[in-house]
C-alpha cells in the first residue's frame, strides 16, 4: 500500500480525497466532531503540498436519493472554520461536472454533495467510479471507517487513478495491526448499537478469537427475541434466527461465552422516561432503550476479569439522558480498569465515540478507532475492500 505521505510532486494536482464524515447529526447540528477532527491533518497536509482537494464523503444512509437532512453542508461549514478556508459544496449533478471547470484559481477545497445520493455508489458502479475519477489526478482514501464497504468511491475508483492511503488510514491500520498481534486473554468484546444488519453477520467469525461476547443495545434485542423473550416495539432485524443459531453454535465450539441483558430500561417512545423491567415483564407497547442495573453489574464483573476489552456500539439510546446510564457505566468501568492497567482497551465506532465524548474520557482508553463495522471486520481477520483496492 502506498502512503500519500511518501509521495513527491503533488503540487498543482487535484486530489480526490475520500473521507468518512458520517457524523451524528440532529436537525443539522453535529453532535460529535471526532471524525472531523481526525481528518483535518490530511487536509492540511495536502494544502501544504499545494494540492487542490476534492472531498468525497457520505453521511447517513439516504439509499440513493437526495435528502436535505443528510446534506454535507453543516459539515462543510464546520471544516471551513477548522481549516480557515472557504469550501465550495457542489450540489449539481455529478455527471455534468468536468475537471477543467471545477476549481477557480483561488479555490483550494471543494466538496461533492453526499455521494450516497447516487445509488451507483453503493452498487459499486464502474461508470460512476470512472466519472468521479475523471475529476482528479490521484485518489487518497483516508476513510478507514468505511473501507469495509465495496462502494464506488471506496474501492472501484482505485481502478482509474493512482491511489494512496491517507494519514488517518495509516494510523488506524498500524494501531489495529499491533493490537491484534499482541493481544492478551481473556478477551471480551462488547457489541451494541443499532446497526444490527451490519454487524450480526460477522459476529459468528469472531467467536474463535474471544473469551466473552457481550450483547447490548439494539444488537441484544435480536438475541432476546431469539431466546423467546417479548421485546415489544424494540428495533430488531428480521430473518436472522439462523445467523444467531450459528453464533451460539460457533461460540460453544470455541468456548466463547455469550452474555445478553438480564434486565432492561424501557420507554413508550424515544423521548419518554425510563422504567426498569425484568425480561418477563416487557409489554407489547414497550421499547427497550437501555440495559438495566443488574446487567451493568454483570458486565462490570466480566470487564474486571478481562485483559483485553473491545467495545463497539452503545448500550442504549444515549441521546436521551433517561437511557444513557448503561453506556456511561460501561464507559466508566472500562476507563477505570484501563487506568489501573488491568486491561488493554480498544473502543470503536461513531456512536461509541459520541458516548465517550459525553464523559470527556476520549484520552482514557488505549486506542480509540473511528471505525465501527470496519473495526469489527478487521478484527474478524477480513481484508477490507477499500484496503484491498489500495493494495
Ligand atoms: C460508519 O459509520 O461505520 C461508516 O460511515 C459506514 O457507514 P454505513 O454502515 O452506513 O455503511
Amino acid at each position: 500500500m502506498k502512503n500519500i505521505e511518501d509521495q513527491e510532486n503533488l503540487a498543482g494536482k487535484i486530489a480526490l480525497l475520500r473521507l468518512d464524515l458520517n457524523v451524528p447529526l440532529k436537525n443539522k447540528d453535529i453532535l460529535d466532531e471526532t471524525r472531523i477532527d481526525k481528518i483535518i491533518p490530511v487536509i492540511n497536509f495536502l494544502l501544504n503540498r499545494k494540492t487542490k482537494i476534492l472531498v468525497i464523503s457520505h453521511v447517513g444512509r439516504p439509499n440513493g436519493k437526495k435528502n436535505n437532512d443528510l446534506s454535507l453542508k453543516p459539515i462543510c461549514l464546520n471544516i471551513e472554520k477548522k481549516i480557515k478556508k472557504k469550501i465550495k459544496l457542489i450540489t449539481s449533478n455529478l455527471y455534468e461536472i468536468t475537471k477543467d471547470k471545477l476549481f477557480t484559481q483561488e479555490e483550494e477545497v471543494i466538496f461533492l454533495e453526499n455521494i450516497r445520493f447516487y445509488r451507483e455508489e453503493e452498487i459499486n458502479d464502474s461508470k460512476f467510479a470512472k466519472q468521479i475519477a475523471s475529476l482528479g489526478d490521484f485518489y487518497v482514501n483516508d476513510a478507514f471507517s468505511c473501507s469495509h464497504r465495496d462502494h464506488a468511491s471506496v474501492s472501484k475508483i482505485t481502478k482509474f487513478l493512482p491511489s494512496f492511503a491517507g494519514l488517518q488510514m495509516q494510523s488506524e491500520i498500524n494501531a489495529l495491526k499491533k493490537i491484534t498481534s499482541d493481544i492478551e486473554s481473556p478477551i471480551t468484546c462488547i457489541i451494541g448499537g443499532s446497526k444490527i444488519s451490519t454487524k450480526i453477520g460477522l459476529i459468528k467469525n469472531l467467536t474463535n478469537k474471544l473469551d466473552n461476547l457481550v450483547f447490548v443495545g439494539g444488537m441484544a434485542n435480536n438475541i432476546l427475541n431469539f431466546k423467546g423473550f417479548k421485546i415489544g416495539k424494540s428495533i430488531k432485524e428480521d430473518h436472522c434466527n439462523n445467523i444467531i443459531d450459528d453464533i451460539f453454535m460457533n461460540a460453544e465450539k470455541n468456548r466463547c461465552k455469550i452474555y445478553y441483558p438480564e434486565d432492561v430500561r424501557v420507554g413508550k417512545n424515544f423521548d419518554s422516561h425510563s422504567e426498569i423491567k425484568s425480561l418477563k415483564d416487557i409489554s407489547k407497547e414497550d421499547i427497550i432503550l437501555d440495559i438495566g442495573p443488574k446487567t451493568v453489574e454483570k458486565i462490570k464483573k466480566i470487564i474486571e476479569n478481562s485483559r483485553t476489552v473491545f467495545w463497539n456500539g452503545p448500550a442504549g439510546y444515549f441521546e436521551n439522558e433517561n437511557f444513557e446510564n448503561g453506556s456511561l457505566q460501561i464507559c466508566k468501568i472500562i476507563e477505570n480498569n484501563t487506568k489501573n492497567n488491568s486491561l488493554y482497551s480498544v473502543v470503536g465506532g461513531g456512536d461509541t465515540i459520541a458516548v465517550i465524548n459525553k464523559t470527556g474520557s476520549l484520552n482514557n482508553f488505549n486506542f480509540v478507532s473511528t471505525a465501527g463495522g470496519a473495526f469489527l471486520e478487521y478484527l474478524e481477520g477480513k481484508e477490507l475492500p477499500g484496503i484491498k483496492a489500495l493494495n
